[in-house]
């Protein structure tokens, strides 16, 4: 392919899962490499795998442990040595612990996944965002995630550390709009890399519906070359989970969302939670996908998808009446009664394309 010879992507965290996956996206695409993560010999077999492969040109490897202090200064100096312009950086490596926060986390550890999360990749953005403004040229990927708009109890630190990132992105795109340079917030959902083994959980209910790596990275690839504000990779049920993380109250997210990490032996009695999630955010998604395909109609198809949503309005009364009188009584079981609702709502979007 090589439309990119010449310009140069920094990948943290290159050595497996997402990044891994981006490194070889960048790799196919021309680019130059520098690959960064504590795994020297996986960035090394890497890069003979790229040069063979795909003929890329130069990579340099930055043997590094971003959770100590000057991790983000001492990466910067080193390509700034070498005369690399980084024309793309994606700020990809993250960790997360995992269990209760009170009684079961270890603050050190947690200090580490902070700094590695949060203050190595701030930094790491601050320094070579200066420089791509300078430039007037530039492009920065962000892993956030998911779980930035959720609570995530029993990876809480975790999940309020891809909320900064988040935040951070949102508000710097808005600083830079008036440049060439893009920020793109990349939000996958769960997805099946060595992340969790890597936090210590156990085998997880989460591990029956993960992405796959390969295709978030591509995902987040188009986006980033589009210069797009975020992206949720893969299909309808990810990008309502979005939706419906700012619709539902936070007790019963984070009921559900605790439900997805717990482990699978103690999981036999509990409900499928993301699926009820994902019930109601996607009536939501499909209802403004069927609003905008109403108006592009022409009058004698609105005329009968009146019809229809005339007839579907007074079934779907009854039904928000029900799950409105289901959701107000049961506080303690909130989380059932939203997945009830979620199934309503599938049945009233089943009958409108019915
Ligand atoms: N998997 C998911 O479900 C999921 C969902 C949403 C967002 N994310 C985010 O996606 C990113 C990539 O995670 P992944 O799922 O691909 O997990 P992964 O396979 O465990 O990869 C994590 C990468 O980060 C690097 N890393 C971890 N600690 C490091 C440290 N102290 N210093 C330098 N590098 C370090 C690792 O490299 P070394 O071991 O070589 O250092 C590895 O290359 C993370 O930011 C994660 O938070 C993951």
């Amino acid at each position: 392919m090589n439309a990119e010879t010449g310009k140069t992507a920094l990948i943290t965290g290159a050595s497996s899962g997402i990044g891994q996956e981006l490194a070889k996206l960048f790799a196919q695409d021309g680019y130059n490499l520098v690959l960064v993560g504590r795994s020297e010999d996986k960035l090394d077999r890497l890069s003979e795998v790229f040069k063979s492969n795909y003929g890329t040109q130069q990579i340099l490897v930055i043997n590094k442990d971003l959770s100590e202090e000057d991790a983000a200064q001492d990466i910067y100096n080193q390509v700034q040595e070498a005369g690399i312009t980084v024309n793309v950086l994606v700020n990809d490596a993250g960790a997360s612990t995992y269990g209760l926060f009170a009684t079961e986390t270890n603050w050190e550890r947690e200090k580490q996944i902070i700094h590695l999360n949060v203050l190595t990749t701030t930094l790491l953005t601050k320094l070579f965002l200066k420089d791509m403004v300078a430039r007037n040229e530039g492009r920065i990927l962000q892993l956030a995630s998911l779980v930035a708009v959720t609570p995530f109890p029993l990876m809480a630190v975790y999940a309020a550390t891809k909320a900064y990132i988040w935040n951070l992105t949102q508000s710097l795109i808005n600083e830079i709009k008036d440049s060439n340079v893009t920020m793109t917030a990349l939000m996958p959902n769960a997805t099946a890399t060595n992340f969790f083994r890597e936090a210590g959980a156990p085998k997880l209910t989460v591990e029956d519906t993960m992405d796959d790596p390969a295709m978030v990275a591509k995902d987040a690839y188009k986006a980033l070359m589009k210069g797009e504000a975020k992206v949720i990779p893969g299909g309808v049920s990810n990008k309502a989970q979005e939706v419906m993380a700012y619709v539902s109250p936070q007790e019963t997210l984070a009921a559900m969302m605790r439900r997805l990490l717990t482990p699978k032996d103690e999981s036999g009695q509990e409900k499928t939670p993301v699926w009820t999630i994902v019930g109601v955010a996607a009536a939501v998604v499909a209802g403004i996908a069927l609003v905008s395909a109403f108006n592009n109609m022409d009058p004698v198809d609105k005329a009968r998808y009146r019809y229809k949503a005339g007839k579907l309005k007074s079934k779907a009364t009854g039904l928000i009446d029900e799950a409105g009188d289901a959701l107000s009584e049961a506080k303690d079981t909130a989380a059932d009664k939203w997945s009830d609702l979620g199934q309503m709502a599938g049945r009233a979007i089943a009958n409108v394309f019915g």
